[in-house]
């Protein structure tokens, strides 16, 4: 077989975790059929990507702007293509506005890259695409940590969220295809792997064939045996479905890392309602309190949306004494920001205006401020276990505790890939510094 000539690939990825597993599908299914390498220098590239994210407007006004710049400075032959969440919402829409680009990808149909790097002008962004049988090639990237799709699209209807018009219904990857490609990244050296779906703890809803009914809890069960992987983390898991049978799982099971993101969105029943989310102020306080009560050491996240249309000073008052209650130690906020395609736009009439989402924001912002002290600093003096992934070039490694915290540690790429005992000596808001302890 002739080898082809060695190409360049720049890739830049926005949005969630779920783009950037699909990002490292690109990079793998390109290198292994089309003989890519990656570059962090846009203009000496052959091929040009944006894996795009279209949950809030911003990124999305920002896109254009970006692939302007890029055409201006790219080589003369090289191609862009416009792949992820904005390709499958806004489709050949992308060529009408910025006509030099090649190409436009969905998020659902990743799985068809190396064809289409090829076919000028085309445009692929079904979102019924079946992509649950489809294997990649072994990605190959942080060899220490893992992470596979186990479910694509979103069954979901949260009045705000595009996802569900962008990623398409959801469909649960089989089983055996998960457990398979863990193995396989096992064997070359990861330890820990995340599962990823928009609602991981509704895996198992749907398959594309007809199979013996399975759920989340069976499946991370199924992902413990995994010989070689000492840490499972999962992202997102829906609130609604944190039944005891999985939050009992989740405490008892020690290879499931003691993190967990429970996305509040906000701690009004009546918004929550509006939101379409299917719990209550109580049910999430309930549901908090039992993960707290049985795994005292967990790590709590969690995405909060202000000024959602309608939302008065009462019911964000509820969101605040949300997190004053259950006291987050990460908090991804966002202020509401109207999407095309979601039902929440026939709330116009009653959108808050920015000046107060903005106030909402920063005083959020500044109450989970005082927790991030208050949960951290308890913890100097103790001793935790790390896994090493990243040596920085003023002599520090860093890893995380099983409970998913970053910590430094002066060493040597010795550390690299082992989970090691720390002693933590100083805390930031976000991080420990901490030493190896023999
Ligand atoms: N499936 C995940 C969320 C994916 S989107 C889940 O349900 O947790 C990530 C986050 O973006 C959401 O949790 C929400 O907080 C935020 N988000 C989604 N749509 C938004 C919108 N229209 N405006 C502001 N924030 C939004
Ligand atoms: Fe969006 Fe809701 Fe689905 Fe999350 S669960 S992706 S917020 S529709
Ligand atoms: Fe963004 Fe799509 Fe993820 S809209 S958050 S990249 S699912």
């Amino acid at each position: 077989m002739i080898k082809q000539e060695e190409k360049k690939l720049f890739i830049e990825t926005l949005g969630c975790q779920m783009n950037d597993t699909d990002s490292q599908h690109i990079i793998s299914e390109l290198k292994e059929h089309k003989n890519y390498s990656v570059t962090n220098d846009m203009e000496e590239a052959d091929l040009i990507i944006i894996n795009t994210c279209s949950v809030r407007e911003k990124p999305v006004s920002k896109l254009f702007s970006e692939i302007g710049q890029f055409n201006k400075k790219k080589k003369k032959s090289a191609k862009i293509g416009v792949c992820g969440c904005t390709a499958s919402h806004l489709g050949s829409d992308i060529m009408k506005r910025a006509p030099y680009v090649d190409f436009v990808l969905g998020a659902r149909n990743i799985s068809k890259i190396k064809d289409i790097i090829d076919t000028k002008g085309a445009v692929e962004i079904d979102i019924d695409y079946d992509d649950s049988t489809y294997q990649f090639a072994a990605s190959g990237m942080n060899l220490y940590k893992t992470s596979v799709n186990i479910s694509i699209g979103c069954d979901k209807e949260c009045t705000y969220c595009i996802v569900p018009a962008t990623r398409g219904d959801e469909i649960s990857i089989p089983p055996e295809m998960i457990v398979m490609q863990i193995e396989k990244d096992a064997k070359n050296g990861a330890k820990e792997v995340t599962l990823l779906g928009q609602n991981v703890n509704s895996y198992g809803r749907r398959f594309s064939d007809k199979r013996a009914k399975t759920n989340f809890t069976k499946l991370l069960q199924e992902v413990s045996k995994i010989e070689g992987i000492e840490r499972i983390r999962f992202t997102s898991p829906h609130p609604l479905h944190m039944d005891d049978e999985f939050i009992e799982e989740f405490a008892r099971n020690p290879k499931i890392s003691k993190c967990i993101h429970m996305p509040l969105q906000s701690g009004s029943t009546k918004v929550l309602k509006a939101m379409k989310r299917g719990y209550t102020k109580e049910w999430f306080l309930n549901r908090a309190k039992k993960i707290r009560d049985l795994v005292p050491e967990v790590r709590i996240t969690t995405d909060i949306i202000v000024a959602f249309p309608g939302e008065t000073q009462e019911d964000f008052e509820d969101t605040l004494d949300v997190i004053n209650q259950v006291k987050f130690d990460q908090i991804f906020n966002f202020k509401y920001s109207p999407r095309p395609n979601t039902q929440a736009l026939e709330l116009k009439d009653k959108e808050i205006s920015d000046e107060i989402g903005s106030a909402r924001l920063i005083e959020v912002i500044e109450l989970h401020k005082l927790h991030q002290s208050e949960l951290m600093n308890p913890n100097i003096g103790k001793i935790v276990s790390v896994l090493f992934e990243t040596l920085k070039p003023n002599g520090e490694v860093s890893g995380f505790t099983d409970n998913y915290c970053q910590v430094f540690v002066k060493g040597s790429d010795e550390l690299l890939g082992r989970i090691v005992d720390v002693k933590i000596t100083s805390a930031s808001r976000t991080a420990f510094k901490g030493e190896v302890v023999n």
